[in-house]
């Protein structure tokens, strides 16, 4: 999100080089620069809502986020499930359990099926980072920065007691973008080895035998990987550090917010100050502009 500064009073006819500008022509220009600022900060502005007991709240996920994560969430429970129950179906309260849900070949089938969800979220999930990057033009909030270093050491020595506070995060925490990378390579290992074993004999037409024995030691080796990181690393974090429920609800109260995103918390106060400015001066553009239309009115008259 581009942040600009506000600069409604300048002089438009100077800023612009030119001094013969009539004041309806000047007028004009102010709105529609307004208008172009307006739509810069109106979406971060939006974010923040205030209730009717004057209490602010942060919308952090969008319906369609919440929905991706839910499906998400969904789909890669069902996979652990059925996946690992086949992996470790050697042991035999595992094989207990298998068949007391219907049997490997019934496993198998739901695990194809909770494997097409997850295709279907990453397939939405690379089309959202495609509008980032072609339609906004932007590199979106995941992108690796040298801050997301900075953030890191900070937060080690934080860990460690050698400094004082946690690093101050925008959007995404670091810990929320090492998860993110390593979910999206996970993700991406998990799909084509499953893919090789799903279509083991087409594979095979093409490439040599043995790699479906590693695709299917991979595929099982970064299951248990995923699982375990899903256990400690993010359910600490959601549940254990904080009690994070805004995947589900879609905001964060004011107190989460300047505790775990204090930079994004001000950017967020900034822009919605702006816009207030913004529509205040484009409604003092609007009583300028029918003053003038009633003065040449009344010249008119008078000629
Ligand atoms: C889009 C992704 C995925 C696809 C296409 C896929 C596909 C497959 C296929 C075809 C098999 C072989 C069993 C069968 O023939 O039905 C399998 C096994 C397995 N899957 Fe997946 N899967 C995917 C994601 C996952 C995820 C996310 C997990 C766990 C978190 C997982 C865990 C497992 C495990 C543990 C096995 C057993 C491996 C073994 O027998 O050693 N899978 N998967």
């Amino acid at each position: 999100m581009k942040e600009t500064s506000f600069p409604p009073s300048a002089d438009v006819s100077s800023a612009l080089g030119v001094e013969s500008l009539s004041p309806e022509e000047r007028i004009a220009i102010k709105r529609r620069l307004l208008y172009q600022r307006l739509r810069q900060v109106d979406a971060l502005a939006s974010r923040m809502v205030i209730l009717p007991d004057g209490r602010r709240m942060f919308l952090r996920f969008t319906t369609a986020h919440r929905i991706e994560h839910m499906v998400h969430l969904v789909s890669f429970v069902l996979l652990a499930v059925t996946g690992l129950l086949q992996r470790f179906s050697y042991l035999s309260w595992v094989a207990y359990v298998a068949s007391v849900l219907g049997g490997l070949e019934k496993l198998r089938a739901v695990h194809r099926v909770a494997a097409i969800a997850l295709a279907l979220t990453s397939v939405y999930h690379v089309w959202e980072i495609l509008d980032i990057w072609f339609v906004k033009r932007e590199k979106g909030p995941m992108w690796p920065r040298l801050q997301d270093f900075k953030d890191l050491w900070q937060n080690v020595k934080y860990n460690l007691g050698l400094a004082s506070r946690r690093p101050q995060y925008d959007r995404f925490s670091i810990e929320e973008k090492m998860e993110y990378w390593a979910l999206l390579w996970g993700t991406l290992l998990m799909g084509v080895t499953g893919l090789m074993m799903w279509w083991a004999e087409e594979v095979t037409r093409v490439l040599p035998g043995w790699l479906i024995p590693v695709a299917r030691a991979l595929h099982g080796w970064e299951a248990v990987l995923a699982v375990l990181a899903i256990l400690t690393w993010h359910m600490y974090h959601v549940m254990v550090r904080t009690r994070n429920t805004s995947i589900f609800t879609g905001y964060m109260t004011e107190e989460e917010m300047k505790h775990e995103h204090p930079k994004e918390y001000q950017r967020i106060l900034r822009a919605y100050t702006l816009r207030r400015k913004i529509w205040r001066e484009l409604l003092r553009l609007a009583e300028e502009e029918e003053a003038l239309r009633q003065e040449r009115m009344q010249s008119q008259v008078q000629a």
